[in-house]
């Protein structure tokens, strides 16, 4: 991705072969999904339950959950009714369909953001470079109707209006929200619903790779051994 153009790069904390998330920046990612991407994009593969992993309680997971309406049934009528969210739905879509998504987008349509990051070369480095990557179309270029310029969009032009703007949420740790931290903190929030478990990938292959080390070392103090009287 990135239409041929370098992608800015952060230096992200769950990088690296000792990587972890950072919990704070994924909490103020998750405030910036909820109140600005998630009026476009849906992201129904994370189950609120899930975000218990970002530190959130119990009580938290509710409430938040609660905030959606899920349509569930049939009743012992037969009829399907509205309910308020729980713990083990997913974050619904915004549209009930990619046609009245696409309708309300100019016939463009934001993707699910589940497994966004994944979806793009170096899609961590992809997904903040885009949200900060929007500028005036240069002399020489031309945007269709209804387009952004994005210097990181193949193509440069692109169907989604610059989403973020300084100050767009309030953030409730006080960290300022300025652009460069709503998409950068975002980017933490998207990484994490994207690979939940890299955590403990990352545990599970340091200790296998320390394991096969000194199986290693075993294997040749015992080779050494068995084969001493042949010189
Ligand atoms: C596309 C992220 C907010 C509408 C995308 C893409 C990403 C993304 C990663 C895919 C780019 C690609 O295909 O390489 C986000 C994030 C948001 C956000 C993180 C919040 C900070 C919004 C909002 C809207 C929107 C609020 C609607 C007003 C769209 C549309 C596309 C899109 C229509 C398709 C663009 C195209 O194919 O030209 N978004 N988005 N997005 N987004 Fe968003």
């Amino acid at each position: 991705a990135g239409g041929g153009v370098e992608l800015k790069s952060a230096s992200w904390k769950h990088g690296g072969l000792f990587g972890t998330y950072d919990r704070a920046a994924a909490q103020r990612g998750l405030q910036v999904y909820r109140e600005v991407c998630a009026g476009c994009h849906g992201l129904g593969l994370v189950a609120f339950r899930t975000l218990a992993d970002l530190g959130f309680s119990e009580e938290e997971i509710k409430a938040i959950a609660a905030e959606s309406e899920f349509t569930d049934g049939p009743d012992g009528a037969g009829d399907m009714f509205e309910r308020p969210g729980k713990p083990f739905d997913k974050f619904p879509s915004p549209f009930p369909n990619e046609n009245a998504a696409r309708a309300s987008n100019g016939g463009a349509y934001p993707p699910d953001l589940s497994l966004m990051t994944k979806a793009r070369a170096d899609g961590d480095n992809y997904m903040y470079s885009l949200l900060t990557g929007y500028a005036d179309a240069p002399a020489d270029v031309e945007l269709a109707s209804g387009m952004s310029y994005n210097a990181y969009f193949p193509g440069h032009q692109i169907a989604m209006p610059s989403p973020l703007n300084d100050d767009g949420v309030e953030y409730s740790d006080g960290t300022p929200a300025t652009v460069d931290q709503m998409a950068k903190d975002v980017t933490v929030f998207l990484a994490w619903a994207a690979e939940p478990k890299l955590e403990q990938r990352k545990s599970i292959g340091l200790k296998v790779i320390l394991f096969l080390l000194i199986l290693a070392g075993l294997f040749y103090a015992v080779k050494r051994k068995i084969w001493s009287d042949l010189h």
